[in-house]
């Protein structure tokens, strides 16, 4: 957001990117693959629900570089006053202390390609954890875009995405943000225009789930599902899958529904999109907390056109026809709820996709409303 376009590292300096969240509008999941992860067919939508990343340059005499991570829940950030709101990791247990590691090691390993530097990133959060959200990641991402402004871009495009990509399989999206298809572990981006945006509700419950579990149960459920063709209708506007999950999605039925759900998201009809949402991960997460699933009815009966578990959860968003309809959905959700929720979610209309797209070809991303699709491949 602020801060030199470029300086030498030596020099010092700061910078504060705003890390925006995302949304699955489309996650499609295929079979478990050998080195653990599943491939998958994905459509990311960074929404303005946002981490505040601020990263230092310190210069330090002498010595290797250094990282430091500080990281603090926003006052009022919903997933502050939840009592069992996980403790925030700090230094290189953070996923952004370690972008720092990885863009360190990426411009020239230790000691060698920056000079000493003390790098300090203070991440003020807002986005719950544990959520599907990917607030770790987009906090890794702005780091390593603020690093990049910092250093004076040493790294080319290529380079900063395998680096991303090191971190996690959505980090590369969120050096982009905007809107997005994600494809093999999600790290291979294809960038898309960002018309027509959507009027969302994020449902934010106090629970978390950790994606590698929810990934472990959809294997479990997967083997006994039913045939994949029957997911698309199951997973309708707002019904909420059952405890069952759909035998892993192949390739080409992962394209072909991609297709059609992208064909649907350009004509603009928000009913029409409601109803081509689709989250394979859902069943595996409502079957760990089958209290989403309540938030899911809750956005329904509040007026959404439909809802869907955000990736391995435990967020949840509806879409709304518009603006007024997406507040008031937000407004009324909330008694929608059974009693034992009542209280403990927070509901936060937004439009989406997120901020623009940067055009810079450093940072490898360049889309916009209305252009053609941009494709990027880590090398
Ligand atoms: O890539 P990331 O570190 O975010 O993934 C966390 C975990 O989620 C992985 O260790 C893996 O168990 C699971 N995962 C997966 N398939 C993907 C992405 C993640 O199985 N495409």
């Amino acid at each position: 957001m602020s801060g030199p376009a470029s300086r030498p590292p030596g020099a010092g300096g700061e910078v504060t990117r705003s890390a925006p969240a995302k949304v699955n509008l489309f996650l499609a999941v295929g079979a478990r693959r050998t080195d653990g992860y599943h491939d998958l067919v994905t459509v990311f939508e960074a929404v303005p629900l946002t981490d505040l990343v601020t990263v230092r340059l310190r210069p330090a005499g002498t010595g290797e570089p250094t990282v430091r991570v500080s990281a603090f829940w926003s006052p009022g950030a919903p997933a502050a006053s939840h009592p069992g709101a996980p403790a925030l990791p700090q230094d290189l247990d953070n996923l952004a202390g370690r972008a720092a590691q990885a863009f360190i090691e990426a411009v020239g390993g230790r000691g060698s390609g920056l000079p000493p530097v003390a790098i300090e990133v203070t991440i003020e959060k807002r986005i719950p954890a544990g959520a599907g959200l990917g607030g770790g990641s987009s906090d890794a991402a702005a780091t390593l875009l603020a690093l990049q402004e910092l250093c004076g871009r040493p790294l080319d495009a290529r380079t900063l995405r395998r680096a991303a990509a090191s971190l996690g399989s959505d980090v590369p999206f969120f050096l982009s943000g905007g809107r997005a298809v994600g494809r093999s572990r999600g790290e291979l981006l294809t960038l898309l225009p960002r018309a027509p945006r959507l009027h969302l509700v994020l449902a934010l419950p106090p629970v978390t789930l950790a994606t590698a579990e929810v990934y472990r149960r959809f294997d479990e459920l997967s083997g006994a599902g039913p045939d994949p063709a029957t997911l698309a209708t199951r997973i309708g506007p707002g019904l909420p899958a059952g405890g069952d999950s759909p035998a892993p999605a192949g390739a080409r039925e992962r394209e072909t529904a991609l297709e059609a759900f992208l064909r649907t998201l350009a004509g603009g009809e928000a009913g029409a999109v409601a109803r081509c949402l689709r989250n394979d991960l859902q069943a595996a997460a409502l079957s760990l907390r089958p209290e989403v699933g309540e938030v899911l009815r809750a956005l329904v009966e509040a007026g959404c056109l439909g809802a869907l578990v955000s990736g391995s959860g435990a967020s949840v968003f509806g879409l709304a026809a518009g603006e007024k309809e997406a507040a008031g959905a937000a407004a009324r959700a909330p008694s929608a709820l059974p009693p034992a929720l009542v209280g403990r979610v927070a509901f936060v209309p937004v439009v989406s996709p997120a901020w623009e797209v940067r055009d810079d070809p450093a940072e490898g991303a360049r889309s916009g409303s209305g252009e053609a699709p941009h494709t990027l491949k880590p090398g």
